[in-house]
């Protein structure tokens, strides 16, 4: 069964009181269309059309790397509108299933549901019962239970008004039929718009059943119309995340302060501390301890691996038992073996540290490999730069960088070689030995301190 799947995204979006198309407004880091657009994959579509009008080629720019047939509809003329301007794309399709590119959390789950519900007719929508259903179309029902049609809020009398259950919008339909009913549908309601919803009466005026199913969760249907619904999304989506996590083996501190906005794997009893922001492809190895606010994007943490308060890490790889932070900046391309230890204050970048090493407080490393057991001490800083090329620095294991010590790349400090504080070191440092640089130290012993003559002495 070919399954063909429309995604209605046309609308103006004028409530965000934006520049940018409203399907194109980030929902955890990720534009809503593209929410929806993982979702018609998840569901395995033969054929994903994308209705799309308000922004023009913005949006199928920005989605170029989906694979869809993107259909303009220059005048937004209502969702029967919108749905036939996508049929002539769907004509090899068995079934169409209606999604919405401003509703980014309905699950796949509820869509297989409505799907299978409505395998043996040849019209299934998605309903849902809402406390206050201001605003949306109302579901009909006869007598016996049947639904018979779909009234938009503008069109309904009183007493269809007091309805509770709504047309969430969703719907699966027979590809044949739909073409039937889309073709008879007109405009000559309230709003004097094609409505989708008219085929609810139509298929029921062609001896088609109508099933229903309903969602697991009401955010699933919730469209975003201006920037505070895009906020209840994004805390509604996170909310998700967060207890997917706990129920996962990891301790939040604050669930409703953790922001993941891209994917996190994480290992058993792995905890994180409050605001937390992870972006891209991050991978926490069992009983790794994020401390509070830290940014963590692509990277990877080893197991038992702790990272303390105020940590930027990113395009990183850290191996086991490591403590990073507080205050770390870990760049792309810094690859830290088990057990190291990056203090406060201290940039890495393109660095590889060996096993055990430490550098613990007010260093710039870039550009480097350092071997195992070495100590960076206070205030060094690898000149990787000469202000037009990147040059390498090599530490050897054990070696000892005394504080304030100058790097000048490229340059190698031997194995177990010792570099006093202070110094600028421009040619290898020997293995095993001290290398300094270092002016002698000398007092003057007459020198006196320049000081202030009092008033009218001169
Ligand atoms: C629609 C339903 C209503 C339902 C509600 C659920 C109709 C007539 N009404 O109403 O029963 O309760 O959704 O949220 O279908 N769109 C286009 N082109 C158009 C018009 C709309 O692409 O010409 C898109 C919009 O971008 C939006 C979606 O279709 O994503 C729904 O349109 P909207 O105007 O918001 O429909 P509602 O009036 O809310
Ligand atoms: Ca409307």
């Amino acid at each position: 069964m070919k399954l063909g799947i429309l995604v209605l995204a046309a609308g103006k979006g004028k409530r965000m009181r934006s520049r940018i198309p409203k399907v194109l407004h980030p929902l955890a880091g990720k534009p809503l269309l593209a929410h929806v657009l993982d979702t018609a994959q998840a569901l395995g579509a033969a054929r994903v059309g994308v209705v799309y009008g308000h922004g023009g080629e913005l949006v199928p720019r920005q989605m170029a790397d989906y694979d869809c047939i993107w259909v303009e509809q220059a005048e937004q003329r209502g969702t029967g509108h919108a749905v036939m301007q996508a049929m002539p794309h769907m004509q090899d399709m068995a079934r169409i299933l209606v999604l919405y590119g401003d509703v980014p959390l309905m699950r796949p789950t509820t869509l297989r549901r409505l799907m299978e519900t409505a395998a043996a007719t040849d019209l299934g929508v998605l309903t849902a019962v809402l406390e206050d259903p201001t605003g949306y179309g109302r579901i009909v029902r006869d007598a016996s239970g049947r639904v018979v049609r779909s009234v938009e809020q503008q069109d309904a009398r009183l007493d269809e008004l007091r309805i509770g259950e709504v047309n969430t919008g969703f719907l699966i339909a027979d590809r044949a039929r739909l073409d039937d009913w889309l073709a008879r549908i007109g405009n000559r309601n309230a709003q004097g718009e094609y409505y989708l919803t008219d085929i609810m009466a139509l298929a029921v005026r062609t001896g088609v059943e109508i099933a229903t199913s309903q969602p697991e969760t009401l955010d699933e249907v919730y469209g975003v119309n201006d920037r505070v619904q895009l906020a209840v999304l994004e805390r509604s989506l996170q909310r998700r995340r967060a207890e997917a996590l706990m129920r996962g083996g990891v301790t939040l501190a604050d669930p409703a302060r953790l922001d993941i906005r891209g994917r996190l794997q994480a290992g058993e009893d792995v905890s994180i501390d409050v605001n937390v922001v992870i972006e891209g492809d991050v991978r926490l190895a069992a009983g790794v301890a994020i401390g509070p606010n830290c940014l963590l994007r692509d990277c990877t943490l080893g197991p038992g691996t702790q990272v303390f308060a105020n940590c930027v890490i990113e395009g990183a790889a850290v191996g086991a038992g490591a403590r990073i932070g507080p205050f770390s900046r870990l760049r792309p391309e810094a690859v830290l073996a088990d057990d190291v230890h990056v203090g406060n204050f201290v940039e890495l970048k393109k660095a590889q540290v060996g096993e055990g090493s430490k550098v613990n407080h007010l260093t710039y490393v870039g550009d480097a490999q350092i071997g195992r057991d070495v100590n960076v001490g206070a205030g060094t800083i690898t000149c990787n730069y000469d202000g037009a090329y990147k040059h390498l620095t090599v530490i050897g294991d054990d070696a000892f960088i005394g504080s304030n010590a100058s790097l000048v790349a490229p340059v190698e400090i031997g194995a177990g070689a010792t570099v006093g504080a202070g110094s600028v070191v421009s040619h290898t440092a020997p293995a095993g030995k001290l290398t300094l640089t270092r002016a002698k130290q000398a007092t003057l012993e007459h020198w006196q301190r320049p000081r202030k003559q009092g008033p009218g002495s001169g």
